[in-house]
């Protein structure tokens, strides 16, 4: 089988190597492909280092396309699929791996015969350039059905290594790694630091305690399950284990690229908004994020 895959960042190069060695073929649609059709990347995961051949298409090109990847930033998701949407099926799947909330419902009402997926991963890697894949943490990967009553992984999927985890309720594993993200990429963004910077720092500390809060109440309102523990607790660990890395948040602002922060902190605003609860620490962020980002 094949997979099309749309949003060539780390992430997306990442999932087409390892689509690749569970025996799939993959095409990764890009703005502009490769004259001769494919491109070499030189995969460094540990000690292991791998080179593949990734072939590359346009989006106009003509193959129709039955099982989809993306892991484009979420606010290009629906651009990325419109200059594709000629070539899906009715029923394509498209599984869509990305940070934040709200793409979903929005690709969703607009191919709601296609099999669609959703998943989230931990799974950390980086580009020193174009041709080189730096893979920091093998990560778990849960993936699970947005509209189908599907009970098993899509195809290809099962046998990557490491196999991501089927999900049934995968809201619930979104809205955990939407509560993460919203602890950490906004602060980290908004003051320049790493992640280990909001356990060191007792007054970032403090900000990121009353975000928590805040998204322990919602969560709690909509019944979403987030932790066993209170949120700081959750978001605490990953800001230790990550604390060497700069958010992906941080980076985009650094790059002058625009932010994930309205499929992010929007997103929980936007919630809890519906439901009349006030989340005054996180609006403050969401505006000066924006606020940042406009700059
Ligand atoms: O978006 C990110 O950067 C990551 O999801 C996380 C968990 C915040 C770690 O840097």
């Amino acid at each position: 089988m094949k997979w099309h895959i749309l949003g060539a960042g780390a992430i997306g190069n990442l999932f087409a190597t390892r689509l690749l060695q569970a025996g799939q073929n993959v095409s990764l649609i890009l703005r502009q492909p490769k004259s001769d059709g494919y491109y070499q990347l030189h995969c460094l995961e540990g000690k292991a280092r791998r080179t593949y051949s990734l072939p590359t298409q346009s989006a106009s090109a003509t193959e129709t396309i039955s099982n989809l990847l993306i892991t484009t930033k979420a606010y290009d998701t629906e651009t990325a699929l419109a200059s594709v949407s000629s070539r899906l099926t009715p029923d394509t799947t498209i599984l869509l791996l990305q940070n934040g909330m709200g793409q979903h419902d929005a690709v969703l009402q607009r191919y709601p015969s296609a099999n669609l997926w959703a998943g989230v991963t931990t799974a950390g890697a980086w580009r020193p350039n174009p041709d080189e894949l730096i893979c920091v943490a093998a990560g778990e990967t849960h993936i699970g059905p947005l509209n189908t009553h599907a009970t098993q992984l899509p195809v290809g999927w099962a046998e990557q290594v490491p196999a991501p985890t089927y999900k049934q309720d995968i809201q619930t594993a979104l809205w955990r790694k939407l509560a993460i993200n919203c602890a950490i990429n906004p602060l980290t963004a908004l003051h320049g630091c790493h992640n280990g910077a909001l356990i060191e720092n007792p007054g970032l500390y403090q900000q990121m305690q009353l975000i928590c809060a805040e998204l322990d109440t919602l969560t709690r309102a909509l019944d979403i399950p987030l932790f066993a523990t209170d949120l700081i607790d959750q978001a605490a660990n990953v800001a230790q284990a990550t604390a060497g890395n700069r958010s992906s948040m941080l980076e985009d602002i650094t790059h002058g690229r625009p932010t994930e922060i309205e499929f992010i902190t929007g997103h929980v605003c936007q919630q809890a908004d519906q439901l009349g609860i006030d989340l005054p620490c996180n609006k403050a962020l969401l505006s000066q994020v924006r606020a940042l980002s406009a700059t």
